[in-house]
């Protein structure tokens, strides 16, 4: 098509991914730093009305699937007007969410048409969970998990995996799919800022795939058809209710189909999870302005190579700024 969302390689951007909040009620290690991040100033932060205004054009330039992400999205205060509110457009409406207090948005989730919720989960050992994500939380997000599963939702349960620590947890977290239908997905440790970031940590797709093999006899392990624009490579172990996936995007980069455009908490469009630079929105529309041509600059100017990607080098050095946490970005 030739909307302001299509790139000069011909991808469309229908996805977009909406960071409600920088902020968290956990702290996850791969996420942010320790001693956390500046947040954006509250007047920086979009409000509820300039979010649905925002989302209202990117729909009407062919936008067919909104995700709110974080931060974690539910800990914002309006969350549920801004759900009732974008629910309202002529669009898929997803979630991404660490899960520690969704029990408490079942309903709302249900009358929005919030049916794919992905809920982050790195362990199913308590311990290394409160370690991981610096919080205490672990048996309430895997009721969590069953609740929601439970209750019908299309459940995918993202792991990140790193080299030593949760690695050894592969075939239990599978064997959790043996009896849930719900989607375990397998993430490559992706580099951000001030997350410590080094390839020796990173347990990759074939690592993955190797343990599969190992434990599972191979007539009994199948490659399902991937979705168009999947970040994951989904597989199954015959008769099981769920799926496993992985998504790697550090030794398998998937941006040759990316359709993906980002939103942050403070109103910057991000053309690629790895771009530099950004345009701000927000600041146009609170002047009055026109936001259209902006926004089909930032697609035209995507590159097809892994944008900010193509080299990992430069997150060798831990101290490097190329990007902002993922706790500001979203995922
Ligand atoms: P679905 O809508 O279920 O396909 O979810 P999703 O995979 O788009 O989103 P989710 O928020 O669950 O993110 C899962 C993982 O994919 C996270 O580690 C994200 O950072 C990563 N991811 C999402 N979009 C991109 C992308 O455009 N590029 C790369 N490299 N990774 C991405
Ligand atoms: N590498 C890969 N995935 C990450 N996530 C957060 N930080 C990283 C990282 N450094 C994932 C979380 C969350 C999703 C939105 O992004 O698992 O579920
Ligand atoms: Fe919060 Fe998700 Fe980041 Fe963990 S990964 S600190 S749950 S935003």
């Amino acid at each position: 098509g030739n909307s302001i969302l299509t790139d000069s390689f011909g991808r469309e951007h229908n996805y977009l991914r909406i960071s409600l909040t920088e902020r968290c009620n956990l702290r996850c290690t791969y996420c942010m730093p320790a001693d956390g991040i500046a947040l954006s100033p509250k007047s920086h932060i979009m409000t509820y009305e300039e979010i649905y205004t925002i989302a209202q054009k990117f729909v009407a330039n062919g936008v067919t699937k909104i995700r709110l992400t974080g931060g974690e999205p539910l800990v914002r205060k309006d969350v549920s007007l801004i759900m009732e509110q974008l629910a309202s457009l002529p669009v898929e409406l997803a979630i991404t969410t660490n899960g520690v207090i969704v029990d408490r948005y079942i309903e709302q989730f249900k009358t929005y048409g919030i049916q794919k919720i992905n809920v982050s989960l790195d362990s199913l050992d308590a311990l290394k969970n409160e370690s991981i994500t610096r919080r205490d939380y672990f048996t309430k997000v895997y009721n969590n998990i069953l609740l929601l599963v439970q209750e019908g939702f299309e459940v995918k349960v993202n792991c990140v995996l790193i080299k030593g620590f949760n690695d050894n947890e592969v075939i239990d977290f599978i064997e959790l799919t043996k009896n849930n239908k719900l989607q375990i997905r397998f993430i490559e440790f992706m580099p951000f800022d001030g997350n410590k970031w080094n390839m020796e940590k990173l347990v990759s797709l074939e690592e993955i795939l190797q343990q599969v093999h190992n434990e599972y006899d191979v007539k009994h392990f199948t490659r399902l058809n991937d979705q168009p624009n999947d970040t994951a490579k989904n597989y199954k172990i015959a008769g099981y209710e769920g799926s496993f996936a992985v998504i790697s995007s550090v030794t398998n980069p998937f941006c040759d189909s990316c359709n993906r455009i980002r939103l942050t908490a403070n109103g910057q469009l991000k053309n690629c999870l790895f771009s530099t630079s950004e345009s701000d929105i927000l600041t146009l529309l609170r002047e009055g302005k026109s936001i259209e041509p902006i926004i089909q600059k930032a697609i035209i100017s995507k590159k097809k190579i892994r944008s900010g990607m193509n080299t990992l080098d430069k997150f060798k050095d831990p101290n490097s700024h190329n990007n902002r946490s993922m706790i500001a970005i979203g995922g």
